[in-house]
């Protein structure tokens, strides 16, 4: 849907008037490496993706403040002298908690909106599209009561709206990808510090093509927080040995070498080693883009792969038959899992000749060992939150 039908489905829904109308858009994201790294204290290296949230919002005359989207059902109004309401269970949550962490930093609504959304990251595919409605939502609202979008403090807070108010206990990748994200270029984030680098992400000929298992992603989160307990108790036996230890990812493989021993549960073990070696791999990637040597990139990307199965145990069938097909098909460089894992989507490096052979194959294999159809999307990387300022 472009911005003029959009705009035509906000006034249909929510009637004409002399009020300005504002556009605001936030993309989703994909993880090029790095995984489960930001709640161990390491670095990541996300990507905006070109499709993402786009808001239309409009002042009111009252304090309410009216949600609704063209693609999720639920609409919701609440008030400002309300404190917004309680949580719902539904989509308005991830704005409706964002309201309450602008609230809780000072920066209460002095009037309602009008809110219509449209997303065309698909849902709970792994591609941060809640991330990126608790962004845009905070991007807007600060815009409209003329207010700093600093971006780096909207990913801070869209953050906390998923840990508090939603109840999802993530790290701070997503929203900080979706908010900080730049068009053609990776994001080298340091989970630790927030101090990031943008880096340029030329692939020349090979397109980023992303696959959705269409696995139901129903154990994500226990799962989730389970390993984020155990490395959590990797953490506590390590700093018996290294009491300075603040974060798993802050140790060098070196470091972890002489001190592994100190885990005594051998799976809690072998999650360290992932954080550890991921950690390292991301800073290898970084170093390989920067020499345009996409080849031991796509490496990097398979040897990712093997960790999150095989270590840090968070794949699955799906994941593991997606990315053996890519990795089994010429014109592929490296291909991995991306995101918290079991189920949602994969990310792989392929030179533009094979693309569409490529998916072919892969989606019919797939299929076949898997009995489910995938979903391909071949994407470049977009811009982070940003106002759609173009004319109608
Ligand atoms: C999910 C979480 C992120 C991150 C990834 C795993 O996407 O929201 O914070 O932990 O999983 O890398």
């Amino acid at each position: 849907m472009n911005k003029q039908q959009l705009v035509q489905q906000f006034e249909e829904k929510y009637g004409d008037s002399k009020r300005q109308l504002r556009v605001f858009n936030a993309p989703g994201r994909v993880n090029l490496i790095g995984e489960h790294l930001d709640y161990n204290g390491g670095y990541v290296l996300p990507a905006a993706l070109e499709f993402g949230t786009t808001l239309v919002i409009r002042e009111r005359d009252d304090d309410v403040i009216s949600l609704a989207s063209t693609n999720l059902p639920h609409e919701a109004d609440v008030r400002i002298s309300e404190n917004f309401g309680g949580k719902s269970g539904q989509w308005t949550d991830y704005p409706v908690g964002v309201m309450v962490e602008l609230d809780k930093l000072g920066c209460r609504l002095t009037k309602g909106y009008d809110l219509l959304y449209h997303g065309d990251i698909p849902n709970g595919a792994g591609l941060s599209s809640s991330a990126s409605i608790e962004v845009v939502t905070a991007y807007a609202l600060l815009s409209m009561e003329g207010r700093d979008t600093d971006t780096v403090e909207i990913a801070k807070l869209s953050q906390r709206a998923e840990n508090q108010f939603v109840g999802v206990n993530s790290g701070i990748m997503d929203q900080f990808a979706v908010a900080n994200g730049r068009k053609d270029h990776a994001i080298l984030l340091m989970c630790d510090t927030l101090r990031y680098e943008l880096v340029p992400f030329q692939t020349g000929r090979y397109k980023i093509v992303i696959a959705n298992t269409n696995k139901r992603r129903g154990l994500v989160d226990s799962k989730y927080n389970e390993r984020r307990g155990e490395c959590d108790r990797a953490l506590e036996m390590l700093q018996k040995e290294l009491p300075a230890l603040q974060f798993l990812a802050q140790l060098t493989p070196e470091q972890f070498a002489t001190l592994q021993d100190s885990i005594t549960d051998e799976t809690v073990r072998r999650r360290a080693r992932h954080v550890v070696e991921e950690n390292q791999r991301v800073l290898d990637s970084v170093e390989a883009l920067k020499n345009n040597d996409l080849d031991a990139f796509g490496r990097y990307m398979n040897q990712s792969h093997d960790s999150l199965r095989y270590l840090y145990e968070v794949t699955g069938d799906e994941l593991d038959a997606m990315v053996e097909e890519f990795q089994r098909e010429p014109g592929t460089l490296g291909a991995r899992m991306t995101g918290a894992g079991f189920g949602g989507c994969t990310v792989a490096l392929v030179h533009e000749d094979h693309v569409e052979k490529v998916t072919q194959e892969v989606g019919k294999h797939y299929e076949a060992r898997t009995g489910l159809k995938p979903d391909f999307y071949v994407c470049g990387v977009g811009q982070g939150v940003h106002e759609v300022k173009e004319a109608l």
